[in-house]
């Protein structure tokens, strides 16, 4: 088999550490960039990892979530260092990874933009500080890819793409995802569900990717209801914390597919968090890629524990005791996806998706989607006009 994207991963995890001696650790003495959000710093963290492992040589504190591309330029102006470490969510991180571009960019930012709008490569010569990664959440998988998400300000979203801006390191410490609330929980735990069963169905998979999928998808099972019902349960934590990593492996071979490529609109437009937008639809696009090629979804089933035509069943069941439908239906209604066109893929992903998908396909899995939820519904009925 070939091979299509390169299925290594040059970070190096470190599993179940206390980041306040790892991250110091790591730095040894260099100089760093901190990057994080107003909310890990308005918990203590910065004081805390500086006084850990020193001031670092400046401090970005505000990132916020989905960073836009103008938010992004103006970290180019930020001082650079020997590497960055970023403490937060995949906002954080992918706000991180465009500062390292950047500053290897020295701050120009025409290929940036270049890069980020029309797909031209980054420089070949660009060499991009180290990047520390510290996840607060179970989902992104950002600690372990090569690219970023960065939002247009005119709604579209960008990839920052580039072997280079893999972290050198990720540093997991489980007791940083004690505080997450529930939606969060549910957003970033299904966003790795996602992660992984995109994976699967994807054109780009191997052997490989399918195996650490069905281990994602297994413990994403068994340990996603705990941390929900439970949010100190630290072995939850650990484990949901370890099945996202796994799944950002997984993704980094093989990209995502008609999950994520529906996703967008849905936060661009709706300000529906990433984790909901992309997960919502799995039962269907389940079903829809069984249509195509029943026994390539085997290594979801063997991780879901169930038969290959029950991967539907079994997932909406899941999701309603999760109570996915009123975390969906507060941001969307069925008359808002009819509002929304047929421009509902992006084309990069849909392309890798094992079964070819047009405009109006996508749009009726996405409402059939919410009508299938729980729950959805009536919050539906309620935010129609
Ligand atoms: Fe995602």
């Amino acid at each position: 088999m070939v091979l299509r994207r390169p299925s290594h991963c040059p970070t190096v995890v470190h599993l179940d550490r206390d980041y306040l001696e790892a991250v110091p650790a790591l730095i040894g003495g260099r100089k760093w960039v901190l990057v994080t959000s107003a909310g890990w710093a308005g918990r203590g963290t910065i004081k805390a990892i500086t006084g850990a492992a020193g001031a670092p040589v400046a401090v970005v504190d505000d990132v916020p979530e989905n960073p836009a591309i103008s938010y992004v330029e103006k970290l180019a102006s930020v001082k650079a260092a020997d590497l960055v470490v970023a403490i937060g969510g995949g906002s954080v991180m992918d706000a991180a990874k465009g500062l390292a571009a950047l500053q290897a960019l020295a701050g120009e930012i025409p290929p940036f933009e270049a890069h980020l709008r029309d797909g031209e490569p980054l420089p070949e010569d660009l060499a991009p500080a180290p990047l520390i990664c510290v996840p607060t959440t179970s989902g992104t998988g950002s600690e372990v890819t090569r690219w970023a998400t960065i939002w247009g300000d005119e709604k579209v979203k960008f990839s920052l793409t580039d072997s280079r801006l893999y972290p050198s390191d990720a540093v997991l410490d489980p007791s940083l995802c004690i505080s997450k609330p529930r939606e969060l929980t549910l957003a970033s735990g299904l966003d790795a569900l996602s992660h992984a069963m995109e994976a699967v169905w994807n054109n780009n998979h191997t052997p490989e990717s399918d195996r650490l999928a069905t281990t994602a998808i297994g413990s994403i099972r068994n340990h996603l209801l705990i941390a929900l019902e439970r949010p100190d349960d630290i072995e939850a934590r650990r484990e949901m914390q370890v099945a996202s990593t796994i799944a950002g492996f997984a993704m980094g071979t093989t990209q995502t597919a008609l999950a994520h490529s529906i996703s967008y609109p849905f936060t661009a437009l709706f300000g529906m968090p990433h984790g909901l937008a992309c997960s919502f639809t799995l039962p269907a696009v389940a079903e829809y890629n069984m249509g195509a090629d029943q026994d390539r979804l085997g290594a979801i089933a063997e991780g879901l524990e169930c038969e290959i035509a029950d991967i539907p069943a079994v997932l909406l069941a899941w999701f309603d005791e999760m109570m996915l439908g009123a975390a969906v239906g507060r941001y969307v209604s069925a008359a808002d996806i009819d509002g929304l066109g047929e421009n509902l893929i992006t084309r990069a992903r849909a392309a890798n998706n094992l079964r070819a998908v047009d405009g109006a396909t996508a749009k009726d899995i996405a409402k059939r989607s919410l009508g299938d939820l729980s729950g959805a519904g009536a919050e539906t009925a309620a935010a129609a006009p």
